[in-house]
C-alpha cells in the first residue's frame, strides 16, 4: 500500500514523454495474469566489465588470428582443437569469476524475491551473474548454459563444476602439452565414466536448443502466458530470443525493450500498442523498470478532505484510475481530517473532482462509492475476500437508515450514498458476520466510559 503523495499541481508535470506513459503500461500489463518475463542478453553484464559477442572487443583470439564466436563457439571447432577451445573458455570464465553483478542484476533479483512464481528470467548469458546476484536458479532459464559448468562432450549424463585448478595461472600450459599429445585430454578434462574431453556446458552456433538442457519449450511456454515481457541488452541476433520477441509481440504481450542501440527487438515493438523502446543501458532503465514493477502491485490511498485540510493540492483521480491503478478512498488521521466520516469523504471526492474537472460528469457516485468499498479492498490486496458482499467473502456490512426527513425523496440510492447520507444514518454495523452496533447501539465495547476516557484524556494532555 502506498500513501498517495502530496500531488501538488498534478496535471502540469505530466508529460507527453514515453517515460511517462510507462507506468500506465506496466500497471495494465501487472493487471493481466502471468509472469513477468525478462529476457537479457550479453548488454546487461557490460556495465560489469563482461565483453559483448559483438562489440568491437568481442573478437575471439587464438594464436594470431581473431576470430568471430560464429566461427569458434562450435562443435565442429572443438572436435579440431579441444585445449584451444577450453583455453578460451578458461580466460572467459576468469572474466566472469572477476566481474561483479551490476545494479541491473541486483534490480532483477530484488524483483524475483518481490514476485516469486509471478517471476521469469530467461538468459542468453552464460556469465552466472544473474544467479550470483541471487536471481534464484528454478526462475532462470539459461538458454545458451553457464560457464562455470562442463559436461561430456559425448553426451554422458550429468554436470560438474570446471575444477577450480583449471582457473590457476599454469593451467593454460597443462592444456598446450594436452595439445601436443595428440587430442587426449588431461585428468581434470577427461569424463569420469568415459575418459572422452568434458566440454563447456554451453550451446554452440553448430548446436540445437532443446528442452533438456536449455530449457527451449519451457520458454516459449512462458511467453504465451507472460504478462509482460522485457528485453534487455539484445541484439536478437540468435534463433530462441528472437522467437521469443516476435511471439510475445504476436501474442500482444506488453513488451519493453532496453537497449542503448535500435536493433530487430526495437523494430519488432515500433508502432505496436502497449510497448516501448527505451533507448539507453541497462544500469540506467533496468532498475527504474524494476521499481515501477514493484509498485505496479501496490494500491494507492487517496486522502482528499486530508489534503484539502493540509492544503496538499489535488490527486488526479480519473487519470490515476484511468491508468488502472487500485484506487481506496481514505479519511486519514484525526489530526487532518477530524471527523473520520467515510460518508463526507465520498461527498468531498466527488464535488471537489467535478470543480477540479470542469465537468460535473467526470467523478460519478458509483465510481466513488466503488472506491470507498471495493476499491479500499483491492488496494490491500483484500479484493478477494472484502469490500462487496458476495458468496464467499467477509459478511461486513452496514445498514444505512434512508427515510428521515434530509434523506426524502430518495430517487437514486448510490447516489444518496454520497451525496446525502452521513456518519450516523448508519443503524446497524456487522464485522466478519458479528454484529457489533445494533440500531445504534455498541455491543461491544461501552460507548459512554469510551467517552468518558477519551475526555479525561484531552483534559490530562491540555494541562
Ligand atoms: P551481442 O554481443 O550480440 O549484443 C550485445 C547487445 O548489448 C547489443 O545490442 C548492444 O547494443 C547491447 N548493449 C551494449 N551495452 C549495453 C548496456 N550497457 N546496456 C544494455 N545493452 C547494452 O550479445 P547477445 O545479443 O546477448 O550465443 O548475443 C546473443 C548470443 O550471441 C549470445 O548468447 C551468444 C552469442 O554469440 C551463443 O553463444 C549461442
Amino acid at each position: 500500500m502506498v500513501l498517495a503523495p502530496a500531488p501538488m499541481r498534478y496535471r502540469a508535470r505530466v508529460s507527453s514523454t514515453r517515460e511517462a506513459a510507462l507506468p500506465a503500461i506496466i500497471a495494465r500489463a501487472l493487471a493481466r495474469p502471468g509472469p513477468c518475463l525478462f529476457l537479457t542478453g550479453a548488454g546487461i553484464s557490460a556495465e560489469s566489465g563482461v565483453p559483448t559477442f559483438r562489440g568491437k572487443e568481442g573478437y575471439w583470439v587464438v594464436g594470431s588470428r581473431h576470430y568471430h564466436p560464429e566461427e569458434l563457439a562450435t562443435r565442429a571447432a572443438f572436435g579440431r582443437m579441444p585445449a584451444a577451445i577450453w583455453r578460451w573458455y578458461l580466460h572467459r570464465l576468469r572474466v566472469c569469476r572477476g566481474a561483479q553483478p551490476n545494479l541491473a542484476h541486483q534490480a532483477i533479483a530484488g524483483l524475483a524475491h518481490a514476485l516469486g512464481d509471478r517471476f521469469l528470467l530467461i538468459t542468453q548469458n552464460v556469465d552466472g551473474l544473474h544467479p550470483r546476484a541471487g536471481t534464484p536458479r528454478e526462475r532462470t532459464y539459461e538458454v545458451h548454459g553457464n560457464i562455470a559448468w562442463m559436461r561430456c562432450s559425448r553426451g554422458c549424463e550429468g554436470l560438474a563444476l570446471v575444477p577450480e585448478e583449471l582457473l590457476a595461472s599454469d593451467a593454460a600450459e597443462r592444456l598446450e602439452s594436452a595439445d601436443r599429445a595428440g587430442g587426449a585430454p588431461p585428468p581434470l578434462l577427461g569424463c569420469a565414466r568415459c575418459a572422452a574431453w568434458m566440454r563447456p556446458h554451453v550451446l554452440w552456433f553448430d548446436e540445437h536448443y532443446d528442452e533438456a538442457s536449455f530449457r527451449f519449450d519451457s520458454s516459449l511456454r512462458a511467453v504465451d502466458s507472460a504478462a509482460l515481457l522485457v528485453v534487455v541488452g539484445t541484439t536478437g541476433t540468435t534463433n530462441l530470443p528472437l522467437q521469443i520477441g516476435e511471439r510475445a509481440v504476436r501474442r500482444g504481450v506488453p513488451t519493453l525493450v532496453i537497449n542503448p542501440e535500435p536493433n530487430a527487438f526495437s523494430a519488432l515493438v515500433q508502432g505496436q500498442p502497449e510497448t516501448a523502446f527505451l533507448q539507453g543501458t541497462a544500469g540506467h532503465w533496468v532498475p527504474r523498470v524494476v521499481a515501477l514493477v514493484r509498485d505496479a502491485g501496490a494500491g494507492v490511498a487517496v486522502n482528499p478532505e486530508s489534503n484539502l485540510k493540509l492544503a496538499s493540492g489535488v490527486p488526479d483521480i480519473a487519470g490515476w484510475l484511468a491508468a488502472g491503478l487500485k484506487l481506496g478512498l481514505g479519511t486519514d488521521g484525526a489530526a487532518s481530517n477530524n471527523d473520520l466520516d467515510m460518508f463526507d469523504t465520498m461527498r468531498t471526492t466527488a464535488m471537489l473532482h467535478m470543480l477540479i474537472d470542469d465537468d460535473p460528469r467526470s467523478m460519478p457516485a458509483q465510481t466513488v462509492l466503488e472506491m470507498a468499498t471495493i476499491g479500499g479492498a483491492r488496494s490491500l490486496g483484500l479484493g478477494d475476500r472484502l469490500g462487496s458482499l458476495e458468496p464467499g467473502k467477509l459478511a461486513d456490512v452496514i445498514v444505512v437508515r434512508m427515510d428521515t426527513a434530509r434523506q426524502t425523496p430518495l430517487y437514486n440510492p448510490v447516489s444518496h450514498l454520497v451525496y446525502v447520507t452521513r456518519g450516523d444514518d448508519v443503524r446497524t454495523s456487522i464485522i466478519n458476520g458479528k454484529v457489533i452496533m445494533r440500531d445504534r447501539q455498541v455491543l461491544t465495547l461501552d460507548a459512554a466510559k469510551v467517552i468518558a476516557d477519551a475526555n479525561a484524556m484531552a483534559a490530562c494532555k491540555n494541562h
